[in-house]
Order: C-alpha cells, then sequence, then structure tokens
C-alpha cells in the first residue's frame, strides 16, 4: 500500500510535467481505473482523446485503442503502459482479405469495429464500436455492407436493420467463451438478478439479456435499473464502475471467465514508468493514419 501511495505521488508530478491526460478502459485494473482522468467504453475514449488539450495522451487499454488516440490527435505524443497489450480480435482480419472482399462485393461499404489495426480502418468507409453500431449503419447510403471483425456484434446489428451485412468470422476470445449454460445456472441460482451483457457475447447469449449495450450503456443501465442485483455478461474490469455508481446493489459475473488477459497486462506500475520514460510511444504511418482518419472522424460525427 505504501508502495502503491508513492507511486500515485509519483503520477501526479509526471502527469503535470508531461502536461498528460491519462484515459483509461473499463476493462482496465482497479489500480488503473482509480488514477484515471477519465474512464469509459471505446467510444467515449475516442472522443476524449480527439478533444484533449494536453500535450501526452496515456491510453489505459489495448493497442489498437491508443492507435485510435493517435489518428484522432496525430500532433500529440501517445503512449501506453505495455505495448504487449494487443486484442486477438482486431488480429483476426487483414487487409488481403478485406480486399478481396471488397473486389467481391463492389458496392458494399465497409464498416468497421473499431477493434481494429489502422491497417483496417484505412481500408474502411466508417467505423463504429458498440455504442453506435446501429446508428452507424443506418447512416451509411448504401444496402449491402462488409462488416469487421466481430461476427457476434455484426449478427447483434443485423438484428437491427434491413441492410445486407456481409459479416467475418472474427470473435473476442473473452465475451465468446460465455454460454447459454453459464448464463442459465446463474440465473436459476439468482433469479432475481437482471442479466445485462455486451454484444460480443454470442447470440444465443446476448439473447437472454434484460439488457444489451457497450460497458457505458451497461453500466448506466445499471445505475438507474430498480432492480437490485445484476448478472454481467461483459468483461470483469467493469465492476469498479459499476459498483462505485451503485455501492448497495450486488453485481455477479455471469462467468469466471470473463477477463481479458489482455487488458490485465496493464498496471499501475507499467503507468507510472510509461510516463517516466515516454515509452512505448504508438506510431502510426502518416500515410495510413491520413486514410483511417476519415473513418474514424466519420463516425464521431454520426454519433454526436
Ligand atoms: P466497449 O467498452 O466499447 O463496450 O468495448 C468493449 C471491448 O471489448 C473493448 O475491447
Ligand atoms: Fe479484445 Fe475482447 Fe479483450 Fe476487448 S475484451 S480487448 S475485444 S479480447
Amino acid at each position: 500500500a505504501e508502495r502503491d501511495a508513492e507511486l500515485k505521488e509519483r503520477l501526479l508530478q509526471l502527469k503535470k510535467e508531461r502536461n498528460a491526460i491519462i484515459l483509461a478502459h473499463y476493462y482496465q485494473r482497479d489500480e488503473i481505473q482509480e488514477v484515471a482522468d477519465f474512464r469509459g467504453d471505446s467510444f467515449l475514449l475516442a472522443q476524449k482523446a480527439a478533444q484533449t488539450e494536453a500535450d501526452t495522451i496515456v491510453f489505459c487499454g489495448v493497442h489498437f485503442m491508443g492507435e485510435s488516440a493517435k489518428i484522432l490527435a496525430p500532433n500529440k505524443t501517445v503512449i501506453i503502459p505495455d505495448e504487449r497489450a494487443g486484442c486477438p480480435m482486431a488480429d483476426m482480419v487483414n487487409v488481403d482479405g478485406l480486399r478481396r472482399l471488397k473486389e467481391k462485393h463492389p458496392n458494399a461499404k465497409v464498416v468497421t469495429y473499431i477493434n481494429s489495426s489502422a491497417e483496417i480502418k484505412a481500408e474502411t468507409d466508417i467505423c463504429c464500436t458498440s455504442a453506435n453500431a446501429v446508428k452507424v449503419i443506418q447512416s451509411v447510403d448504401s444496402d449491402e455492407i462488409i462488416w469487421v471483425p466481430d461476427k457476434n456484434l455484426g449478427h447483434y446489428v443485423q438484428q437491427h436493420t434491413d441492410k445486407k451485412m456481409i459479416i467475418w468470422e472474427g470473435y473476442c476470445n473473452t465475451h465468446d467463451m460465455l454460454t447459454v449454460k453459464d448464463v442459465m445456472e446463474m440465473k436459476a441460482k439468482y433469479p432475481q438478478s437482471e442479466f445485462v451483457v455486451h454484444p460480443e457475447c454470442r447470440p444465443d447469449v446476448v439473447a437472454l439479456g434484460d439488457f444489451v449495450g457497450s460497458t457505458t450503456a451497461i453500466i448506466k443501465y445499471c445505475k438507474e435499473s430498480p432492480c437490485q442485483e445484476f448478472i454481467v455478461g461483459t468483461e470483469d474490469g467493469t465492476g469498479y464502475q459499476l459498483r462505485k455508481d451503485s455501492p448497495d446493489k450486488t453485481f455477479r459475473f455471469a462467468s469466471k471467465y470473463l477477463v481479458c488477459p489482455n487488458m490485465k497486462v496493464n498496471n499501475l506500475k507499467k503507468l507510472v514508468n510509461c510516463l517516466e520514460q515516454m515509452k512505448p510511444q504508438i506510431y502510426v504511418p502518416p500515410v495510413v493514419a491520413d486514410q483511417a482518419r476519415v473513418s474514424l472522424e466519420r463516425m464521431l460525427q454520426v454519433s454526436s
């Protein structure tokens, strides 16, 4: 604890020296969320990165999030606590495969989940997050959509649009592991609970949800719902904000496997170190960044 106090003090000092803001995704360890200037879902954090006046953005999340921040704020220095924190779903789609799909469906527009690399975003018409996916799809002036990389979110969105979606077969290892059996067992054990679920889960699991939404949407729903107990179908870091907002309510995660190992790679010590050393820094080749920026800025426009 004493070590923690020292680290926090050093962090405050460094933040001032570097004129830095700390952005943390809701899946980060408590010790990181505690010291962040902003906690949020992928959408809010991208928005904050685009708007900040700070010189340095410390992005506590996974690699694609830091990359998106750098693309949206090319003149800022973007650093991350550990460059090994990647997103396996983002790695499931490659540029060659996407180009082949575009050739096969020349009239389709490409809608890409923000969980993707800068190179994929550069091949994209418009990006989205789980908070705005349906709105983004509706905004596209084409009846045919190529959707990458998350098949589960894609399936969820398909239920809310008449457009024809050509869906890539990627998925989130963490959310895709949750099964109907896991949820049914929890529901049987805690029948008073509401089940809140992220659309990165499998379609049959999402179908059981009393509420479906992004991390921010889930957190807001649980805060406002009259219900006192929740079974939570998203990554366990969300517990930090859920309990902070509603200390008297009970939150149980639907499975003990709802932990994203990549999100947990970051910790307070690495956060302080990266600000101290100003590395690892995110670099995106300017040609790629310029193209990718168009698709991210379109998303920000449509959602605001
Ligand atoms: P959101 O916070 O945007 O719901 O994203 C979930 C996620 O899996 C991020 O990696
Ligand atoms: Fe990627 Fe899933 Fe981890 Fe989010 S929770 S970073 S989608 S692996």
